[in-house]
């Protein structure tokens, strides 16, 4: 007698119903299959990609592979209008990989460090040594780490961080696919356009806080600048018998905390809770340090928008 698909062949065909136009990881299909799962085990994925597999020949999804006999994903059948593929180097949790997929990208994560709240399909490698064929991508984005560019590299304890950028940006012309490298403010980035968290209105509207976090964007295809739009939405109070204008605060997410970035002294107490960081990233799937690293996803979906147009002229 046959017994008809089990609870994981369930679980992975409805999410594959759903989906129809994207890409789902195997890591992503675990956490589906087995709610409430702390760590996906190499027997669960073992198990997805046997169910996956199965479900995906009968609904006409594809593998969407990394090296041969890798599969990262399985990709809808919208394949007459896929979904172009971005490559996330540096990906970190993935706040530049969560823009890209707003902007109409199916993205593939590479961190060296297991990033297990990703939310794409993901690769952990050496992202100077990447384990694909470039040319597969329609965009390459790559965050190489900022603290050899930061203020704290010239602390008197401060350790030799090396600067990838220039082997990063030399593998990224070298593949010949459109590609955007994204750093901090000082770092040697080639006619890098700006931006900032005021430009789409980030910040906290309840603590009255606007998100000023300027980071430099490299890109190989031209890209409009806009202008910041610091204390824009000074809020004006009238109580106690006075009009007061009630200065706009700074939310800055940093290691140590989500603070006001215009307050001095104490540095002993975040000024913001993790929420509060997170409401003003728009990221709400990462730990304090995650976010700390991240940019927040218009940044990335401005650019990539960029990208896609570029791609059609
Ligand atoms: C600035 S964070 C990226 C943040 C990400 N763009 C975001 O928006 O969430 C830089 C990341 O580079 C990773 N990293 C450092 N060296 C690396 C290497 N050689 N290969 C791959 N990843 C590396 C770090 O683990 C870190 O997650």
């Amino acid at each position: 007698m046959s017994r008809g698909p089990g609870r994981i062949e369930r679980a992975i065909a409805d999410a594959f119903k759903a989906n129809p136009r994207r890409a789902l990881g195997v890591e992503e299909l675990a956490r589906i299959a087995y709610p409430g799962l702390a760590e996906v085990e190499k027997r669960h994925r073992v198990a997805i990609i046997r169910a996956a597999d199965s479900v995906a020949r009968g609904m006409g999804w594809r593998r969407l592979g990394g090296g041969p006999g890798v599969p990262l994903a399985y990709r809808g059948p919208a394949a007459e209008n896929p979904r172009p593929l971005a490559l996330d180097l540096f990906c970190g949790a993935g706040g530049a990989s969560m823009g890209l997929h707003r902007a109409g990208y199916d993205v593939i994560g590479v961190d060296l460090f297991p990033q297990p709240r990703y939310p794409f399909p993901f690769f952990q490698a050496d992202a100077l040594r990447p384990p694909f064929d470039l040319r597969r991508f329609s965009l390459i984005w790559a965050s190489p780490p900022c603290q050899a560019h930061t203020a704290l590299k010239t602390m008197h304890n401060a350790r030799e961080h090396a600067n990838l950028i220039p082997a990063t940006r030399a593998m990224l012309r070298a593949s010949g696919v459109p590609y955007v490298i994204e750093n901090v403010v000082g770092a040697p980035l080639i006619h890098p356009i700006r931006l900032c968290g005021t430009m789409f209105g980030l910040g906290v509207d309840d603590a009255d806080a606007e998100l000023r976090r300027h980071r430099l964007f490299e890109t190989s295809f031209p890209a409009l600048p806009l202008k910041c739009r610091h204390g824009a939405a000074d809020v004006l109070g009238v109580y106690g018998g006075h009009v007061r204008n009630r200065r706009r605060r700074t939310i800055g997410v940093y290691g140590e905390g989500c603070r006001d970035s215009r307050r001095k002294g104490d540095k002993g107490v975040p000024d913001f809770s993790i929420e509060q960081g997170r409401a003003a990233m728009d990221i709400d799937w990462m730990t304090t340090a995650e976010l700390s690293q991240a940019i927040p996803p218009d940044y990335a979906e401005y650019l990539g928008i960029f990208a896609r147009i570029m791609a059609r002229n």
